[in-house]
This record gives structure tokens, C-alpha cells and sequence, in this order.
């Protein structure tokens, strides 16, 4: 128990972090508070933060499991992205009604559309419960015993405070690579309902070609409403629901942003890696994203390719091009912002330091073993990617694998083969199939390719001759034989090609891949744990905000523009003049609605905002979060960060990373003129 109390006062003593990086925990937020007020804030750390009084976190939410959103409204009315809406919005559209391409809006609480399966919760309240968590760990019992008495006291502790019948759910997170636990209670609402979304061409505009870049003109907002049963405890839809009475929300700014202001992010980031040691960053900067950036680099070619040929094509690809795409971008920005800063050069000269000082003490040799772990890691963890990215990323060897684990649970698949097939074209695959083969057979060595793989590779003599014998025998190339397969038929899948090649990567990672993984992985942790704790005693100035895990945070920092490259400098505020230069009709990602053009048209609006960048700490997870002004005033939806920063997740660079948000003014200038929903701004708030 020493070592804890000298963490926790190691946690307690508050002072300098760097500018603007950081996601702080909203209960601790005092200690930031005074630096948050030089830079303009003029909140108290009981605004942000309280569990006595309705503060701002009573505003913020949990969308979905992934998304963050805002409450705008004392009726429940709710903001998010448009991308985090999106599948409830395809869900609810036909080719009648087309509200991903149309839009949808609402024009009185009756037509509100809901949504089963979707959740929003809300934070009641979070607390350090380290000693909870670890009772009856003693460190002599070892790291492996630490982690099975972490998991067994968190399983007791989320089902004694957890109550379903009131929405209450409770979860207990790591926090400090383990060094602390913390137990989040959260109230958890079931009737979420549609509101309101602008076509994608507004809600998506730009697409993947403006993804993660800077200038951005993406309307990425969709509304919903939480209602309650008539006594306002959560319940499941019904008719008789009313309206979500919140405790608290966010009065919308008019007044805008402009360079230099305060601004500040609430909401869940969800993983970032700041404290690792400087083998992962060079893995993941010269390693791993590169080898992934060229397989799907591959992959996008294919898929564009005949998507460009092709309407129908394009619609079946945009979705999964797009999610492929996603971390293509973002995995460039990263691994050239490491590259560029040199982080894996400046984290081995402070470990350098850091061993100095560790020397003779309970740290010694730390840095030598975690050197050593990730050797062993790294070509097993490379392979396991390698895997991820290409046989299972071909649609009709995953798919065979799918199909297989449903038949064994004895489900039908005749409605999982019509998704599947609604949305798949087999030129595209095939040239995926053997552009992927190729990559593995070249690129890992035969120590990490399955017998099945070498033995067929050899009976075929090519990828090509393989494919062409695979896809012309498998059942997987026949929709209809698919689609009638039942239960008995599950042998007739476990001869088949497509599956066999599939299992035996997976029967082979089983073997002799994952086993070691898990254990490496383990002794891993239990390193990071002692690594970070050690980084704190070292550093005893510095204040360590917690690695992002999708809980709540807060991030601040200003508006900010920035310089991507020399002589370049791009200012931080969009218009919709920006909109109208990009427009171009035979452009899908720049075809804007006609209504846009015509409001256009009639003047007075080329300095409508848009978007705007700032130098908030954010990640993946913030999507949708209220991004606030010096008052707690919502200014802007966060949607996305500029590509040449997102190596914020390992390493924050004041000079290149920018969270993009939507300028909220934007949003209501859709509403009226777009939507003519305006009838939702007599319940918002305006300052
Ligand atoms: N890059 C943003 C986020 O990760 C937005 C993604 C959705 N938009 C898109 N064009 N694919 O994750
Ligand atoms: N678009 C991201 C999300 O879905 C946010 C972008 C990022 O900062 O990674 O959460």
C-alpha cells in the first residue's frame, strides 16, 4: 500500500502541464481551474463539476456507445454529428423517403422518430475507488493475482451500485494504466428519438476527400429527444412518453468565436496512448501504420476504381470505403507527426534520464525490461494486425467465417446473406483477395504464414490461379445457395474454400500466435502499470491527466489557426462562401442541395460561419461534444481533428494539432432555412 499513497500524493500536488494538451478528469477539475481562468474562462470548477448542484456535466452525454452529445433544450431535445447519427438515420430511410440524402425534420414532437437499441447516458457521478478495487491484493500475491482480484472486485462493485429497473449502470474503469480505479454511475435512457438531420450532402459535405483536413465545410450535426415515462425515469418507447426533463443544459451562443478565444470540450475521448514507452510509438509511427497505410492504400484504389465506373457500385462501397478511408487518413497524419516531431528520438532521450534516476532504486532496469517485452511483442502483435488487415478484410473469406458461427448457434442466415450480398460486387473483392494474399505472401515471412496458406500457395502456384480456383468453386459466390443454407448444411461450409482458408489463420493465431500474445500482453501491462506510476515520481511537477478510455473529460484551449507547411497558414474560421467555391455538381463529395445555392444567391450571407479549428486536446470518442465558450455558452459541435495533429494521441504538438468544430451557427442557419424546423428554437436558449 506504500507505493499507492506516494501515487495518490503524487496525484494531489497540482502544477505545470503543457499548452493546451491534456483531457482532465471533470471531478478534479480544480486543479485546472486557475490556469483555465488565465486563459479566459470564467466558470467555477462547481459549474463544470458537482455532484450537489446541476452543473454542466448534467448536459453532457454519452451517445450510442461511442459518440458524445449536448442537451439544448428543458424538453430533452439533444445535439450530436451527423456521422454519429447516421445509422439511425439510414435506418429509418427507404427509397420513398430518403432521409440520408433528403434529410429529415420533425415538425412537432408527433413526428419524432424512434429509434430501438439506441441509449444516450448521463454521468451521475464518478469516484476514485482504488482500494475497493484491490482489496485483498497484497503485492506479494503478484501482478497476475492483481488483475484477477481487480476484475472480480469491479464485476461486485458495478452489480451492487448498479440498479436496471432505474436505468442505473455502473462501471469501473483503470485509470493510470491501472495505478487507480475509478467507478462511473451513470443513468442510462432508452427512448431516443429523431429529430432532425440535414441532408448528407450538407451533413456529410466534403466526404472522405475533406476528412481530417483543414479547410472544412461539413454541416455534421443530426438532433434527437430523450423522452421518459410520465414519471421521468427511463423506460422503453411507448407512445405515452414524454419529454426528458434534464437538469441542466446548454444555452446556445450567438455570438460566435473568432481568433484567440477561450474554448473548451466536454465529452468521452476514447484511447490515447501519451505515457508509452518509445518502442510502441516507433512500432505504431514506423511500423504498424505504415505497413497498414500501403494495404489499404490498396484496397481504396480497388474500391474506387469500380466505384467510379459505376452509381450502383458506388452506393454498395460508400459505407465501407469510407470506414476504411477513415483510419487510412488518420494513420498518414499520425505517423508523419511523430516522424516529424522526432518523438521516438525525444522519448528515448528522456528514458535516458529516466534510467539515470531509476538507478539502484525499485524502478532499476524498468526500461530494459519494457525494451524487451515489446521485442517479443512486436512480431506477433505484426501479425495479428497483418491478419486484421488483409484475409479478414476480404468480404467472402470473413463473411464464410460469419456464416459458419451462425449455423453452429443453429440461426438463420438467409437475412444476414441479404445484407451481405445487398452490398457486395465480386470484381472488387476478387481484385482485394489477391492484392491482399500477395501483401501477406511478400511481406511476412514464412515463420508467420499457416501450412494451409504455404501448401495451397504452392498447389496453385499464384494468388491469382488460387483465386480464380477459389471463387469459381465456393458456395460463397452464389447468393442464392447462401441464402438457403440451413443448420445441417454446416459441412458443406467447412469444405468450402473460402472458410477453409479462414480457418486456417484463425485455428494458426489460436495456436501459435495469440497464447503468447495474451502472456506478453500481461506481463505487459503489469510493466505500464509500474512504468507510469515511475513517470510520476519522476516528474513529481508535472500534472498527468489519465490516458483517454471513453469517460468524461474536459479539454480546453482557443481558437487557433495554423501552419501545415512552409508559407503556408490556414486561418481557423469557415464560411459559407468556402461552400460555395467548393460546389460543384458533378463532384458527389461537393454537390450541394439547390436550396443552399439559392439562399446563396439572394446575397448578405458569404460570411456565414461554418466550421472553426481550436487547440483543444481531443480523440476519437469527442465526436459530438459541446465545444463551449469562457461562459459554458455553446459555441460549436466537435467533429474531427486536422490530419497533420492526429498524432495527438500519442504526442500533442501545440504548433499542428486542431479539433474541427461545427460552428453552432451553422447548424441553426440549416435548421431555418434548410429544415424551416425553426419551431425547436422556442424551447433553446440564446445568448
Ligand atoms: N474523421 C472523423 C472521425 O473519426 C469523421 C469520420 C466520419 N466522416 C467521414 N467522412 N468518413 O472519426
Ligand atoms: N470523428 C471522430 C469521432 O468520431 C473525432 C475525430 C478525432 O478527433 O479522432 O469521434
Amino acid at each position: 500500500m506504500k507505493r499507492l499513497t506516494t501515487f495518490i500524493l503524487a496525484l494531489a500536488v497540482s502544477f505545470q502541464a503543457f499548452a493546451d494538451e491534456g483531457m482532465w478528469l471533470p471531478n478534479l477539475i480544480a486543479r485546472r481551474i486557475d490556469d483555465m481562468g488565465a486563459k479566459g474562462c470564467r466558470l467555477s470548477a462547481e459549474d463544470i463539476y458537482s455532484i450537489n448542484k446541476a452543473s454542466l456535466k448534467d448536459a453532457v452525454l454519452l451517445f450510442g456507445s461511442g459518440c458524445t452529445g449536448e442537451l439544448v433544450s428543458p424538453n430533452g431535445l439533444l445535439f450530436t454529428n451527423h456521422h454519429c447519427g447516421y445509422s439511425f438515420i439510414q435506418r429509418h430511410s427507404s427509397v420513398e423517403h430518403d432521409y440520408l440524402k433528403d434529410g429529415f425534420w420533425a415538425m412537432s414532437q408527433s413526428e419524432e422518430l424512434p429509434n430501438p437499441g439506441l441509449t444516450v447516458s448521463f454521468l451521475e457521478r464518478m469516484e476514485d475507488v482504488t482500494d475497493v478495487i484491490l482489496y485483498g491484493w497484497e503485492p506479494s500475491m503478484g501482478d497476475a493475482a492483481r488483475d484477477s482480484v481487480a476484475r472480480a472486485n469491479s464485476a461486485r462493485l458495478e452489480k451492487e451500485v448498479a440498479v436496471p429497473s432505474k436505468g442505473i449502470r455502473a462501471s469501473v474503469e483503470a485509470l493510470y494504466y491501472a495505478n487507480q480505479y475509478y467507478l462511473f454511475v451513470f443513468r442510462v435512457y432508452r427512448d431516443v428519438r429523431l429529430v432532425g438531420a440535414p441532408p448528407s450532402s450538407i451533413g456529410k459535405f466534403g466526404g472522405d476527400t475533406d476528412n481530417w483536413m483543414w479547410p472544412r465545410h461539413t454541416g455534421d450535426f443530426s438532433i434527437f429527444r430523450i423522452y421518459t415515462a410520465p414519471d421521468g425515469s427511463p423506460a422503453d418507447y411507448s407512445p405515452d412518453n414524454i419529454p426528458y426533463r434534464p437538469r441542466k443544459y446548454f444555452s446556445i451562443s450567438r455570438a460566435g468565436v473568432k481568433e484567440g478565444d477561450f474554448t473548451f470540450v466536454y465529452g468521452c475521448p476514447g484511447s490515447t496512448r501519451e505515457y508509452v514507452f518509445s518502442d510502441e510509438v516507433r512500432y505504431i509511427g514506423e511500423v504498424s501504420d505504415p505497413q497498414k497505410i500501403a494495404l489499404r492504400t490498396k484496397r481504396l484504389e480497388i474500391q474506387k476504381k469500380y466505384m467510379s465506373q459505376s452509381q450502383a457500385v458506388r452506393i454498395q462501397y460508400s459505407a465501407k470505403n469510407a470506414s476504411v478511408s477513415n483510419a487510412w487518413k488518420k494513420w498518414q497524419g499520425e505517423s508523419g507527426g511523430v516522424r516529424r516531431l522526432g518523438t521516438v528520438e525525444a522519448k528515448r532521450a528522456y528514458e535516458r534520464r529516466f534510467a539515470q534516476w531509476a538507478a539502484r532504486g525499485p524502478y532499476e532496469g524498468l526500461t530494459e525490461r519494457l525494451a524487451a517485452i515489446y521485442a517479443r511483442r512486436e512480431p506477433l502483435y505484426l501479425a495479428y494486425e497483418y491478419f486484421n488487415e488483409t484475409i479478414r478484410s476480404v468480404e467472402i473469406l470473413s463473411f464464410a467465417w460469419s456464416v459458419h458461427s451462425a449455423l453452429e448457434l443453429k440461426r438463420p442466415v438467409e437475412s444476414m446473406a441479404k445484407g451481405f450480398y445487398k452490398d457486395y460486387y465480386r470484381p472488387i473483392d476478387e481484385e482485394i483477395f489477391a492484392a491482399m494474399l500477395d501483401a501477406y505472401r511478400s511481406n511476412m515471412s514464412g515463420d508467420y504464414q499457416p501450412a494451409y496458406f504455404k501448401e495451397q500457395l504452392a498447389l496453385y502456384g499464384s494468388v491469382e490461379a488460387w483465386r480464380d480456383a477459389l471463387f469459381a468453386s465456393s458456395i460463397f459466390s452464389n447468393p442464392d445457395a447462401v441464402k438457403a443454407l440451413t443448420p445441417s448444411d454446416i459441412a458443406k461450409v467447412e469444405a468450402d474454400p473460402a472458410y477453409k482458408l479462414y480457418k486456417a489463420f484463425r485455428d494458426w493465431l489460436d495456436a501459435d500466435i495469440m497464447p503468447e500474445l495474451h502472456a506478453i500482453d500481461g506481463e505487459l501491462r503489469a510493466a505500464n502499470r509500474q512504468y507510469m506510476r515511475a513517470q510520476m515520481e519522476f516528474e513529481p511537477e508535472r500534472d498527468f491527466y489519465p490516458d483517454a478510455n471513453l469517460t468524461l473529460r474536459v479539454a480546453y484551449g482557443k481558437v487557433a489557426g495554423y501552419s501545415p507547411s512552409d508559407a503556408v497558414y490556414y486561418a481557423p474560421v469557415s464560411t459559407l462562401k468556402g461552400i460555395m467555391e467548393k460546389d460543384n455538381p458533378d463532384i458527389f463529395d461537393y454537390n450541394i442541395p439547390q436550396v443552399l445555392r439559392d439562399i446563396y444567391a439572394e446575397g448578405g450571407h458569404e460570411k456565414q460561419p461554418v466550421c472553426f479549428l481550436a487547440t483543444n486536446h481531443t480523440t476519437g470518442g469527442n465526436s459530438g461534444s459541446p465545444v463551449l465558450n469562457a461562459d459554458g455558452h455553446l459555441v460549436g459541435i466537435n467533429f474531427d481533428r486536422v490530419w497533420e495533429g492526429t498524432m495527438s494521441d500519442l504526442v500533442f504538438d501545440p504548433d499542428y494539432c486542431r479539433n474541427i468544430s461545427l460552428d453552432v451557427r451553422y447548424l441553426l442557419f440549416v435548421i431555418e432555412n434548410v429544415g424551416h424546423a425553426d419551431w425547436l428554437f422556442k424551447e433553446m436558449d440564446f445568448k
